[in-house]
C-alpha cells in the first residue's frame, strides 16, 4: 500500500520569533505538495499560533507536547483544546525527552495518544531503546512494548491516523544513527507488532517514520527503505535549507 511519506522537523526549545518567522517564509514554497509529502514544524507552543497564521497550503503544524486533560488544574501545561485552538494539527506523543526529563511514562503516553485522537490531532507516538537495551540484544522486545503499553484502549478506527517514530535514544543528537537496515527491520517488526493487535490491513496504512541524527547526508540512504516512511528530524531540520532538502528527497 502507498503511504504518504512525512517529514517532521522538531524545532525543541530552540529559535527566536524572528528565527522562526524567516524559516516559515523560506520554506513555506519551497516544500512538495501535502499530498505528495507531509511536511511538519513541531516549533516550541509559544510559536504555535503565530506560525499557523503564517503557513503555506503545503506546511503544517504540530505540537511538541500536551496535557491527556482537557482541562484543569496543570499550571505550565496545554491541554489539547489549547493545542488545537493555536491550530496545531499534529502532537508528538512520548518522545525520550519527555520521558528521560519529564517523567513521561507509558501510562501517560497512553493517555495522550488516546487524548489526541478524541481531539481530532494526528499523534505522532515515539519509541526507541537506550543503548543498554540495544546491547543487551533487546531492542525488538522493548520497542513493541512501547508500542503496545501507548495503544491500550485505542480504537481501531483511529489506527490510520496513527504516525509512529523509531528514534532510538543512542542516536539521538549524538550524530550516530542507526543504519537503513537496522532502522527498516525494527520498523518492519513495529507494524508486524501493531498487526497482532489490530489487523494486518489496519497495520498497513500507518506510518512509521525514523528519527535520529538524520542529516542531509543520511537521509537519502535512509528513505530509500520501503518501509520507513519519513523522518522525524531534530537538530539538522533547524536549517531551512535542509528542511526543504528532507522534503524534496521524501518526494
Ligand atoms: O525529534 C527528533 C529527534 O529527537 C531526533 O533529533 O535529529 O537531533 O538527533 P536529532
Amino acid at each position: 500500500m502507498k503511504r504518504v511519506p512525512v517529514i517532521a522537523a522538531n524545532w525543541k526549545m530552540y529559535k527566536s520569533k524572528d528565527e522562526a518567522l524567516e524559516f516559515i517564509f523560506k520554506v513555506n514554497q519551497a516544500v512538495p505538495s501535502n499530498e505528495v509529502v507531509e511536511s511538519i514544524v513541531f516549533p516550541p507552543a509559544v510559536f504555535l499560533n503565530l506560525l499557523v497564521k503564517r503557513e503555506g497550503e503545503n506546511l503544517r503544524i504540530g505540537a511538541q507536547n500536551m496535557h491527556y486533560a482537557d482541562e484543569g488544574a496543570f499550571t505550565g501545561e496545554n491541554s489539547p483544546m489549547h493545542v488545537k485552538t493555536a491550530g496545531a494539527e499534529y502532537v508528538l506523543v512520548g518522545h525520550s525527552e519527555r520521558r528521560i526529563y519529564y517523567n513521561e511514562v507509558s501510562e501517560t503516553v497512553n493517555l495522550k495518544l488516546i487524548s489526541a485522537f478524541r481531539n481530532d490531532l494526528i499523534p505522532i507516538l515515539c519509541v526507541g531503546e537506550t543503548l543498554e537495551i540495544k546491547e543487551e540484544k533487546r531492542t525488538q522486545e522493548f520497542v513493541n512494548h512501547q508500542v503496545e503499553k501507548a495503544l491500550i484502549n485505542v480504537d481501531k478506527e483511529y489506527i490510520p491516523k496513527l504516525i509512529v517514530a523509531y528514534e532510538p535514544r543512542w542516536a539521538i543528537g549524538t550524530g550516530k544513527n542507526a543504519t537503513a537496515k537496522e532502522a527498516s527491520g525494527v520498523i518492519t517488526h513495529i507494524r508486524e507488532k501493531i498487526a497482532s493487535l489490530y489487523s494486518k490491513e489496519l497495520s498497513e496504512e500507518v506510518r512509521i517514520i525514523y528519527g535520529g541524527s538524520v542529516k542531509p547526508s543520511n537521509i537519502e540512504e535512509i528513505l530509500k527503505e520501503k518501509e520507513i516512511d519519513g523522518a522525524l528530524i531534530g537538530g539538522a531540520a533547524l536549517d531551512p535549507e535542509n528542511f526543504i532538502f528532507f522534503t524534496q528527497v521524501a518526494e
